[in-house]
This record gives C-alpha cells, sequence and structure tokens, in this order.
C-alpha cells in the first residue's frame, strides 16, 4: 500500500501538480435568482477548468461567519451574513494551473463598476452588496473554504478527455 502511495506520488510531475490547483467558487443567492448558474458554470468550463465538486443548498448563518470570518470587523459584514442567507447558494470545486489567480480574473473585482466588460461581474451585476459569485483569493484559503463547505467524499476524482487539449503535459 506504502510503496503504491510512494510509486504515485514520484510519478507526478511538478507541472501535473501545478495542473491540480483547485480553487472554491460559489454562485451568491442573487445569481442563482436571476438565472445566471449556467452562464456563470460555462465561463470556468469554456476555459478549461475542472469541474470538481458542485452542490446547491441554503447555506446557515454559522457556516458564512466561518466562511467570511477574516471581515468579521467590518460595517457592511451583517448584511453580508444576511444577503448570503436570502435564497440558494452553489458551492463548487474547481480545477486547474492557476484556478485561484485566473478565477478571480474571470470573476472581476469586487465591485462590479470597477469590473472589465468580460468578466463575471463586469457582465452580469451592478453593486458589490449585489456582486453573484465568490472566489477564493489565495490557495491557502482556497483549501479552507473546500474544506469547509465540502467532505472530502464529495470531491469527485475523474479524468477530463480534454486534458492533453488543454495542457501540454
Ligand atoms: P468574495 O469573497 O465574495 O469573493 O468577494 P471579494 O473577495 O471580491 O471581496 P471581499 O473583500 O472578500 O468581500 C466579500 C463580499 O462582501 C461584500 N462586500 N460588501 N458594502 C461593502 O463595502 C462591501 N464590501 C464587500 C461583497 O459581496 C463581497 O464580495
Ligand atoms: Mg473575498
Amino acid at each position: 500500500m506504502i510503496c503504491t502511495l510512494l510509486s504515485l506520488l514520484s510519478w507526478i510531475s511538478p507541472e501535473m501538480a501545478a495542473n491540480r490547483e483547485r480553487s472554491f467558487i460559489m454562485i451568491k443567492p442573487d445569481g442563482v435568482q436571476r438565472g445566471l448558474v449556467g452562464d456563470i458554470i460555462k465561463r470556468f468550463e469554456q476555459k478549461g477548468f475542472k469541474l470538481v465538486a458542485i452542490k446547491f443548498m441554503n447555506a446557515g448563518e454559522e457556516l458564512l461567519k466561518k466562511h467570511y470570518s477574516d471581515l468579521s470587523s467590518r460595517p457592511f459584514f451583517p448584511s453580508l451574513i444576511q444577503y448570503m442567507q436570502m435564497g440558494p447558494v452553489v458551492p463548487m470545486v474547481w480545477e486547474g494551473l492557476n484556478v485561484v489567480k485566473t478565477g478571480r480574473v474571470l470573476l472581476g473585482e469586487t465591485n462590479p463598476a470597477d469590473s472589465k466588460p468580460g468578466t463575471i461581474r463586469g457582465d452580469f451585476c451592478i453593486q458589490t452588496g449585489r456582486n453573484i459569485i465568490h472566489g477564493s483569493d489565495s490557495v491557502d484559503s482556497a483549501n479552507k473554504e473546500i474544506a469547509l463547505w465540502f467532505d472530502p467524499k464529495e470531491l469527485t476524482e475523474w479524468k477530463a478527455n480534454q486534458q492533453s487539449w488543454v495542457y501540454e503535459d
């Protein structure tokens, strides 16, 4: 068992490990209510990222307070927690090279008014307090957020057949 694990680890090249970076992306209640779930998923799919986990749920106050704990002292924190409970959300895990950084580029800026056309927030929303989507801001927070929202067994292992058409190695 250990030998199999070691040989598997030695077989994974640094490039392959980099291609397996993961980000936590979540469609917020306004994104769901406005019928943008398909459009948002499409942006990540057509970029070449791989979907690893997805669910549809009402998020509770306790979970949301943990998720946004870094912002707990900010004046907008209570309204943010309220907004995130206005309806169901779509938590997801996406995988790929630099997915955390590139995911934030696909999202646009926190304030949709500063977001360029072609980004999700630039194309689909107007106000910071209704900015339709969340994306992890670092690999470290991505790992914490994935562990907070998903059980390890909900992360699906699969080989995307387009892999060698998206990556050179
Ligand atoms: P997110 O975590 O949701 O991906 O957003 P972000 O990194 O772009 O921005 P962050 O600073 O982490 O703020 C989290 C969310 O809080 C709401 N917000 N409201 N009224 C305000 O000034 C204000 N600032 C932030 C937004 O919904 C923002 O996405
Ligand atoms: Mg944030």
